[in-house]
């Protein structure tokens, strides 16, 4: 129906009830919306893992941050988070004296994003966030290890941690524990329990 006064066609407009073809276009269009932001935003780094071991952003709160600090705090050695995030933990762990304190992360915004925190704070040259996947970074060299990950690869991961990590490295988990090793220490309460564990070697970290 054509209008020539803008108000009538207003009130037309808000007058008319959403049949079946206008609810089934939006809803198209608010799905389509949803796979662009998740195809742009998160799917550009997860083309090439499996389903089961993507694992979603959700940066660490401070009281999570400042837990695992606490237990690495005064710790010789490289410091890794692996799926870094927004580098939050890395930046932290640097300015807290862990050196060098290194980010691996899959998601190329993210990667982006710890980059430019790191360079507001005046880090730019001291912290390093790669866009690598963890699951193929060597940890030979890694003596402070931060993971937040999902429980479903941390029986993947800590068979990894096993394998790679020399005698005397320190992991810390946050929100889940890792599923057989046997914490030296736990800080917190509920998700923002934070577990530590040391590598002595082979065999020795499983719990009875
Ligand atoms: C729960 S978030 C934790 C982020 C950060 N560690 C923190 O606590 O603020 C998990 C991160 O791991 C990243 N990630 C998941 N799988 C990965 C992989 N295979 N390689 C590298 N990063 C990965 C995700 O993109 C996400 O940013």
């Amino acid at each position: 129906m054509e209008h020539d006064d803008p108000t009538e066609a207003l009130t037309d407009l808000q007058e008319r009830r959403l049949g079946m073809p206008e609810l089934l276009q939006v809803a198209a269009g608010s799905g389509l919306a949803a796979y662009a932001v998740w195809a742009l935003l998160l799917q550009p780094g997860f083309r090439r893992v499996p389903l089961r071991l993507q694992v979603p952003y959700i940066g660490a709160n401070a009281r999570q941050v400042e837990h695992v600090l606490s237990l690495l705090r005064g710790r010789p050695g490289k410091m890794v988070d692996l799926g870094s995030g927004d580098g939050r933990i890395v930046l932290a762990a640097h300015r807290c004296g862990l050196r060098p304190a290194v980010g691996y992360e899959l998601n190329p915004w993210l990667v982006g994003l710890a980059r430019l925190h790191a360079w507001r704070a005046g880090c730019a040259r001291s912290v390093c966030y790669h866009r690598k996947d963890l699951w193929k970074v060597s940890l030979k060299d890694c003596h402070n290890v931060s993971v937040f990950l999902a429980p479903s690869v941390l029986p993947l991961l800590e068979n990894k941690l096993q394998v790679e990590l020399p005698a005397g490295a320190r992991v810390v988990s946050g929100r889940f524990p890792l599923p057989t090793w046997k914490p030296v220490a736990v800080v917190g309460e509920g998700l923002d329990r934070v577990w530590a564990y040391d590598v002595h070697g082979a065999e020795q970290n499983i719990s009875s």
